[in-house]
């Protein structure tokens, strides 16, 4: 086999390498005119010898792994992890976990500072629970693995094909070979069988749902092609090999690496990974700059011959397809930031028919979701106040956390009458559930208020008495990653009347089920940030706490509160239930969405044209009753 190496060394010396001055491993700062001035790239050689170099504080990582310990009596979850039901099955002892960490660390095992973190890290993905993580500190957080191709898994052929180039990539190594692979179907990467590498990282390091197939569709829509090396360790080699079907040759490239800032020295990343009360830890930066670079997004193009774009920006769209008027409004998420794009963008929708799509969605608030179903499900519009319950594992811990809103008491309702609680007894233990192999006392079930303080004060709502037309029929296109307040919606969607299908994009990975997955994920409940805990548990406390900040600027979340779903079931949490797609469409391209909104708009028409012939026939038999009653006089 004739093997061509396409090993483009751009290893740009920084000058001091070749002067008499000491080494740098860790002066990060080449740029190019696609990417932001202030930001940098590298080879992934040079950021492995500089964070190998910073080595581990033993005394950080001591604090960090007592906090860690502290956070459990937060965690919602630590109990049903250790045994929950069909068809997630888990069976993790977390805290055994965390102690082998911690033993691993007495026993220097991490040989860098990166090392330990990493540990960490991996250790909370386990849980498979986006809303419970735990990400390295924030100098790591601005390093991206970036990769030369986007990968696309055909359903129908169980192959992975190579989707485009990334122009990025391009850029960086200044050599556009990786733009010649479109549609080639890869055969191995690494050495591996192509479905099994992407399998085996979807398991090993995406978080995005307890599914795996939804693992797998979030992997190959994003997760693999740009790495946060916050969340997704350094690749042990510095290249990736792939072989394709039609070609004898082997291909090796490089990893690319960007930098969402420029580093001078060691010392700046270290000053980065202290703790610090005013970083705002975030790792999204660099994939929307990137799928904005690439255009990745059909909406933000607003060209399609047969789609017509009407309003919206920010991921939420509102599109009408031109031959049947029917709707589509994309909803990117439901972050408090696009509250005012979301109202706009479904206040301008008309139609009788909906398609809504949630593909990627990572949530917000929980109550821009009530109020869009309140504005798209005719039943839910009698309703006084819209809800789910809510219940808490009440550890003392988290009782005092709780109080916090007890300062907005309009926030937290009493699900017997519907009216605010002006005490804590919502969190009072009211109830012992054995999960796994303990047995845990959790509070009665409320609900957050949606017209209270702390939810909005109401303004997210958008229908009233008088708009009162709604859409007959509403289909969902998911990929499954639909996260957090998305989750809430499109579970609760599921159960309205006008609510026809959900469609899966992506799946067909495996043959079981015939692959109806998960249809949304980590529904988990109320979420916080560990330093928001700590900061408002101990202004709360009135007894000494060992509570405290990490000693870095790691970023950790847990899952506080959980949701039950009532119409799916009372009494299980929804985080560890499963509500499929209703269909599949055997379609694996998240980025030319056109394609599967026609495949439902097809759909769609079908069966209007099946309910017509209902229709006639039923007329047909009314006729012959008149006819028989006719006759018989
Ligand atoms: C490696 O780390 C040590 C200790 O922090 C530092 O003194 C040294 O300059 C670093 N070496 C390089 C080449 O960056
Ligand atoms: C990077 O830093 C070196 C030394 O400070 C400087 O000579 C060089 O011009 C810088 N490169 C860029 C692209 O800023
Ligand atoms: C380890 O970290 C602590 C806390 O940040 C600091 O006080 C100490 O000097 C560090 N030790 C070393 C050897 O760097
Ligand atoms: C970390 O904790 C272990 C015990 O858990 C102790 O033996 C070790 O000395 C501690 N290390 C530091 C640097 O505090
Ligand atoms: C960690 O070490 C302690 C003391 O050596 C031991 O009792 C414990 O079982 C170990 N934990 C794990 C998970 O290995
Ligand atoms: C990609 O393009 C380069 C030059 O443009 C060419 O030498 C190479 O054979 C092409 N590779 C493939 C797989 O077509
Ligand atoms: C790939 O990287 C490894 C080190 O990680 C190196 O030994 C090997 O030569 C590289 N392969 C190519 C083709 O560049
Ligand atoms: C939303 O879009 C507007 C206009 O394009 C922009 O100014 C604003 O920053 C965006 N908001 C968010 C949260 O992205
Ligand atoms: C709501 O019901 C609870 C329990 O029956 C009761 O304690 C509370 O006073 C009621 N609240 C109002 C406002 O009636
Ligand atoms: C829950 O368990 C605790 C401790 O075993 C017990 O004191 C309490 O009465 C139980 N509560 C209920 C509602 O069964
Ligand atoms: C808990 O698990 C341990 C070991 O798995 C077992 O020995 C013990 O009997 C269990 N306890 C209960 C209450 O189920
Ligand atoms: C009802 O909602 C519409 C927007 O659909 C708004 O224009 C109107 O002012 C609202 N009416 C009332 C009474 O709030």
């Amino acid at each position: 086999m004739r093997t061509i190496l396409i090993f483009l060394i751009i290893f740009v010396l920084p000058d001091e390498y070749s002067a008499n001055e000491p080494l740098n491993f860790c002066k990060f700062n080449s740029t190019i005119s696609e990417l932001p001035s202030t930001w940098s790239f590298a080879t992934l050689d040079q950021v492995k010898l500089c964070f190998q170099n910073i080595s581990v504080n033993y005394s950080v990582a001591n604090e960090t792994m007592k906090q860690l310990f502290n956070s459990l009596d937060f965690y919602s979850f630590l109990s049903i992890v250790r045994q929950s039901d069909y068809p997630y099955s888990m069976n993790i002892n977390f805290r055994e976990e965390l102690s082998n960490i911690l033993n691993q660390s007495n026993m220097n095992t991490y040989k860098n500072d990166y090392d330990f973190h990493m540990a960490v890290t991996l250790c909370f993905k386990k849980l498979k629970d986006f809303h419970t993580t735990y990400s390295v500190p924030n100098g790591y957080a601005q390093f991206h693995v970036l990769l030369p191709f986007i990968l696309e898994f055909l359903p129908l052929t169980k192959q992975i094909k190579v989707q485009f180039g990334i122009n990025l990539y391009s850029s960086i190594m200044r050599s556009n070979s990786n733009m010649n692979y479109t549609n080639q179907i890869v055969t191995t990467i690494d050495g591996i069988n192509a479905f099994d590498y992407m399998m085996n990282f979807a398991e090993k390091y995406s978080i995005m749902s307890k599914d795996p197939s939804v693992r797998l569709n979030s992997v190959f829509r994003e997760e693999f092609w740009l790495q946060n090396l916050a969340q997704y360790p350094l690749p042990l080699k510095s290249n990736i090999t792939f072989t394709f079907l039609d070609k004898t040759e082997t291909v090796t490239f490089p990893y690319a690496v960007v930098i969402t800032k420029k580093f001078d020295q060691q010392s700046s990343i270290e000053n980065d990974n202290r703790y610090s009360p005013s970083v705002t830890y975030t790792t999204r930066n660099a994939f929307s700059y990137i799928t904005r670079l690439e255009k990745l997004s059909w909406y933000e193009q607003k060209t399609n011959d047969k789609f017509r774009f009407i309003t919206g920006n920010n991921d939420t769209y509102y599109y009408v397809h031109e031959s049947t008027n029917t709707a589509i409004i994309r909803l990117g998420s439901f972050d408090d930031q696009v509250s005012e794009d979301v109202k706009r963008v479904f206040l301008a929708a008309s139609g009788t028919t909906l398609i809504l799509d949630v593909i990627g969605n990572r949530g917000g608030s929980s109550c821009l979701a009530y109020a869009a179903l309140h504005f798209l499900v005719p039943e839910y519009f009698s309703h006084r106040v819209l809800y789910e319950p809510f219940d808490g594992r009440t550890t003392k811990q988290l009782q005092t956390f709780a109080t916090i809103f007890s300062f907005s008491p309009d926030s937290i309702l009493d699900l017997r009458n519907m009216s605010s609680f002006t005490n804590m007894e919502w969190m009072e233990p009211r109830v012992n559930y054995t999960r796994g192999n303990t047995t845990d006392s959790y509070s009665m079930k409320w609900s957050i208020n949606c017209d209270g303080q702390v939810f909005g004060m109401g303004k997210y709502w958008m229908r009233n008495e008088s708009n009162t037309k709604y859409f007959k029929s509403i289909y969902v296109l998911t990929d499954g990653s639909c996260g957090s307040a998305c989750s809430l919606f499109v579970s609760k969607l599921r159960y309205a009347s006008n609510l026809k299908n959900i469609y899966g994009i992506g799946g067909g990975y495996f043959n079981y089920d015939s692959d109806l997955f998960e249809s949304s994920s980590y529904a988990g409940g109320g979420a916080f940030d560990w330093n928001s805990i700590v900061t408002y548990h101990n202004q709360l406390a009135t007894y000494n706490t060992s509570i405290d900040h990490l000693p870095t600027s790691a970023y950790l979340n847990l899952n506080v509160f959980e949701v039950y779903i009532n119409a799916l079931n009372k009494d299980y949490p929804r985080e560890f239930l499963k509500q499929p797609i209703d269909k599949s469409l055997d379609n694996g391209d998240y980025f030319n969405i056109d394609q599967s909104l026609e495949k439902i708009i097809n759909d769609d028409e079908k069966s209007s044209a099946h309910s017509l012939v209902d229709h006639s026939s039923t007329k047909i038999f009314l006729f012959n009753i008149f006819l028989v009653i006719f006759l018989m006089n």
